[in-house]
Order: structure tokens, then C-alpha cells, then sequence
């Protein structure tokens, strides 16, 4: 029956469920009834009073005025089917990851022009990346033909965005001298869009002095990263921090630089608060209470936020993950250290409180590893943490303009987040559903629920970055409209 309902549908509604479809990595008839059933659970949600788009028409919160939804599906502005992204791939293993890299972004109609290094030519052909982006791949700076055709200038001229993945020592260290020697450093020395840089080496070269100080070069001249992810290497017994980052990371990264493009200095000159992750709460030296926060949701939003120029400074409980680029990261394990750091952060123009904080703490952790007596187990008193976002929404001197806090519910979502805007006296409330089934700790999709004091506004199932784009973009309208 879904599949019939697709070919009933006009080109146009076609198009948009195809592109959301493979945003998702869903099937078109997948995504249409996680589409339905969002919508159905949304009314069920809300109540037949409440005034309620379907997910579908709301794929961003729209900034204002808000757009008439009558016409149908409406475009989604996320998709911008025409970017054009600039693959260099470099020498390394990973380079077999950018024959993916390259499929998902040409799934999201995003034009792919590929250069491979010399050294990417011993890992993958010139052939396979061409036959992926539909348009033949270069290799060669002195190439006549192609000096002829588009030219190593038009090369870095027509591309929205630069990616650099794999990026490997040799290549970040020439692009961190200025180098252009070949056709990937010439290329990047005479871009003017932004570089997105997927980093992929053994753990030893990746924490090489030599490396720290052209990553630090690379990132000052405004160059954003991306990984590396920490695991095995593909040399045998070799593991730590040196993997690139999977290609549904790169992609989501790509399309929030290109979702950007155009609002670049949205937020310039605001500051802006993230909490992120868990905090972790000592019962003795070795043991703590913590929860399966991942950080993901939050650290998406300092990224984004850095993205359209804030300056960011995000405090992050324990998180497994790299510090976001263009972001101050303050690294803190208890909610006490947690409240500590925000105080110090202010003041700033928004705080968005993503972090899972424990609600309790051991009142006196053991000085000393706790032994197993023949006591049995040991009573661990609890007391109550501070509370991070209510006491900054109820500051009566130099609170930000705009508090932000999540709800993690499990249940009665809307009408707990509610119940907590007004308990915690934050302006917005983005509910979210952290029952075991939906995936949500430590995945990598989100459905929220956003509350304001005007209303509630259902956003669809999304990937965290993209939750996070629609976010920034948001608060950097509403600033748009208040005083300062
Ligand atoms: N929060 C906080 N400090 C705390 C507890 C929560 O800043 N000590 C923030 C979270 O970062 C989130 C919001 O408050 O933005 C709601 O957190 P949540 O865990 O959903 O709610 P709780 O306040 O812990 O209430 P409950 O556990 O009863 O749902």
C-alpha cells in the first residue's frame, strides 16, 4: 500500500521523500511510514486542540515569518541539491571509506568532483571514483587537457565546500605550509570556500609534534575537522586515536557546512554556552554513578553554533568524543564541576543545556576503595545535585537572553517537557524520547519536540548534527528579534 501511495505522489513530494529518504540511509517507503506514524504519534501527542503541522512540512523549524504550508510538501531547505562538494582523497587505507563518501553525498544530489594524490591511485582508481561522481576524477596538475578544460583554479573556484578525506600527514603538512606542488595542495591554496578535513593515521603520527603544530596551523587558518575516531588501526595490534571518521559522520558534517554557507555570521559576536555528555558522580576512587550519555546531541550543537561564527565555549561531562573545531572545550566529571565551569562561562548571549547531569551524588564518597565486607553491600547515601539549567534561567543578574535545556523523557513527553519549562524557567524546551527502543543514547537519530511558551512544534526524526543545525539556526533568528 505505501509503495502505491509513492507513485500516486507528485514529482515534487517524490523528490523531497527520495532526498529525505537517503539522508536517513531509509528506504522511500520506510521513511514514509516513520513520516505517518511520527504524525500520528504527534496528535496523539498533542491532542486534538493543539494546532499541529505534519513532520513532513516541518523538517526545520522555520524561521520567521512562517511559511504556508497549503501548497504541500515544501521544499527542504536542508537538501541543497545543487552544492557542489570537492573530494580530495589522499593516500592512506581510508581511501577505500571515500568511495562511500563519495555514493551518500551523490544520494543527497550533491555534485561530487573528486582529485585523488598519487598515493590515493595505490588504494583506489581514478576509474571508481569518476564511475561514483558521474564525472571523471583528476590526478595530474600538469595535465593539459584538464588545464584546458576547467584548470586547477576553476577547480578550487567551483566547489561550495572542500573535503579532504582521507587526510594524511603528508597532506595536512603541505597544506599547513602552503605548498602546491601538486594538484590537491594547488587546489587548496587557491580555494576560497571552507575545507572540511577528515584526518586518518596511525595513532603515533597523529600525536607526532610535527602533526600537532600543522593541525594547529590548519585550524587557525579556519580549516574544520572532522575526527579522528578512536579504534583499531589497520596495521594488526595497533589502536588509538587515528581513524577517519565514517562516512555518515563526514556527510553529516559536509551538509551542515553547506546548510551554513550563506548564514556564515549568523551568530558572529554571540556567545554561547553547551553542556554536553554525562557527568559522573564518585562513590569511591575506582566506582562513580554516570548514564549512557554519549555527548553526540550536544557537542552537534557547539559545532553548529561555532559554524555560524558563535564563539563557543562548551563544558562537556566525560565523552568519548573528539573536542568539536572552533569550540573552547572545559572538560568537568561531576555536576558540581559541571555548574562551576558554566558560572565561569558567563556571561553569554545563550546557554543550551544538553548534558545528562546525575541528579544525585553519593553525600560522602570513600576516601578509600570500598571493600566487600561480610556486611554485605555497603548503603550509598544520596543527596541531590545542584540543578545547572534552573539555576542559570533563574538568575536575576546577567542570565542569558536564551535558556535552552533538553527533557529526556520515557514517557508523556510533551506534557512533562511542559511541566519542566515552567518548573526550570527556561525560554525553550526540546523534548526528546530516551526509552531503550528509540536509540536515541548513543545513537545517532533524534525526534524532538520543541516547547516555548507559544506552543509546541514536532520536529521529524533526524540525525543529531542535523537536529542541531535547525537549532542554531533558530536561536540565531530569535536573537535576530530581541534586545540585547
Ligand atoms: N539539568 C541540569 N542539571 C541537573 C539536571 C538536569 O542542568 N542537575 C538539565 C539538563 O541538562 C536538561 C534539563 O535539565 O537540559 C532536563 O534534564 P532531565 O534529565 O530531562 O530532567 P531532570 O531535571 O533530571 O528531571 P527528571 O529526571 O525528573 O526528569
Amino acid at each position: 500500500m505505501a509503495s502505491i501511495t509513492i507513485r500516486r505522489l507528485d514529482e515534487a513530494a517524490k523528490r523531497h521523500l527520495r532526498l529525505r529518504a537517503a539522508r536517513h540511509g531509509r528506504s522511500m517507503e520506510d521513511e514514509a511510514r516513520i513520516i505517518l506514524s511520527s504524525a500520528a504519534a504527534a496528535d496523539g501527542a498533542l491532542g486534538p486542540s493543539t494546532q499541529q503541522a505534519p513532520p513532513d512540512s516541518v523538517p526545520r523549524p522555520s524561521p520567521l515569518p512562517r511559511e504556508d504550508h497549503s501548497a504541500g510538501v515544501r521544499e527542504d531547505r536542508s537538501a541543497r541539491a545543487d552544492s557542489r562538494v570537492l573530494l580530495i582523497v589522499g593516500g592512506g587505507i581510508a581511501a577505500y571509506k571515500s568511495l562511500d563518501l563519495i555514493r551518500r553525498l551523490r544520494e543527497r544530489g550533491i555534485l561530487v568532483r573528486c582529485i585523488l594524490t598519487r598515493a590515493a591511485q595505490e588504494f583506489i582508481t581514478a576509474l571508481s571514483a569518476g564511475a561514483l561522481s558521474g564525472e571523471r576524477a583528476y590526478t595530474d596538475l600538469f595535465d593539459p587537457a584538464v588545464e584546458l578544460d576547467v584548470g586547477h583554479i576553476r577547480l578550487a573556484r567551483e566547489a561550495d565546500l572542500i573535503v579532504v578525506a582521507p587526510a594524511t600527514a603528508d597532506l595536512m603538512a603541505k597544506m599547513a605550509a602552503g605548498s602546491a606542488d601538486d594538484l590537491a595542495s594547488a587546489v587548496m591554496l587557491a580555494r576560497d570556500c571552507r575545507v572540511l578535513l577528515a584526518p586518518a593515521m596511525n595513532p603515533s603520527m597523529w600525536a607526532h609534534p610535527a602533526t600537532r603544530r600543522n593541525l594547529a596551523t590548519l585550524t587557525d587558518d579556519g580549516v574544520i575537522l572532522i575526527g579522528p575516531n578512536a579504534g583499531e588501526m589497520a596495521e594488526a595490534r595497533e589502536a588509538g586515536i587515528g581513524r577517519m571518521a565514517e562516512p555518515h559522520e563526514i556527510v553529516a558534517a559536509a551538509l551542515t557546512l553547506l546548510a551554513s554557507a550563506g548564514r556564515d555570521n549568523a551568530l558572529a559576536g554571540r556567545r554561547v554556552v553547551v553542556t554536553s555528555g554525562p557527568t559522573r558522580e564518585p562513590i569511591d576512587p575506582v566506582r562513580y554513578i554516570a548514564n549512557r550519555s554519549s555527548g553526540k546531541q550536544g557537542h552537534a550543537i557547539a559545532a553548529a553554533a561555532a559554524a555560524l561564527g558563535a564563539e563557543v565555549i562548551l563544558v562537556s561531562g566525560p565523552a568519548t568524543l573528539p573536542d568539536p573545531t572552533g569550540v573552547t572545550t572545559v572538560k568537568v566529571e561531576t555536576a558540581r564541576d559541571m555548574l562551576a565551569a558554566v558560572t565561569r562561562a558567563l556571561p553569554a548571549d545563550v546557554a543550551v543545556f544538553a548534558a545528562a547531569v546525575a541528579d544525585w551524588r553519593v553525600e560522602e564518597p570513600n576516601a578509600n576503595k570500598i571493600k566487600k565486607t561480610q556486611r554485605g553491600p555497603p548503603k550509598l547515601g544520596l543527596i541531590e545535585n545542584p540543578d545547572i539549567l534552573a539555576t542559570v534561567a533563574h538568575m536575576t543578574r546577567g542570565r542569558p537572553r536564551l535558556v535552552i535545556g533538553f527533557a529526556a523523557e520515557t514517557e508523556r513527553m510533551v506534557e512533562h517537557a511542559k511541566a519542566k519549562l515552567a518548573r526550570k524557567g527556561c525560554d525553550w524546551i526540546l523534548a526528546n524520547d530516551v526509552s531503550a527502543d528509540s536509540g536515541v543514547m548513543g545513537g545517532d537519530i533524534n525526534t524532538v519536540h520543541l516547547v516555548t511558551a507559544e506552543g509546541v512544534e514536532s520536529w521529524p526524526p533526524q540525525s543529531k548534527e542535523e537536529v542541531a543545525r535547525a537549532l542554531v539556526e533558530r536561536i540565531a533568528d530569535a536573537l535576530v528579534g530581541m534586545r540585547a
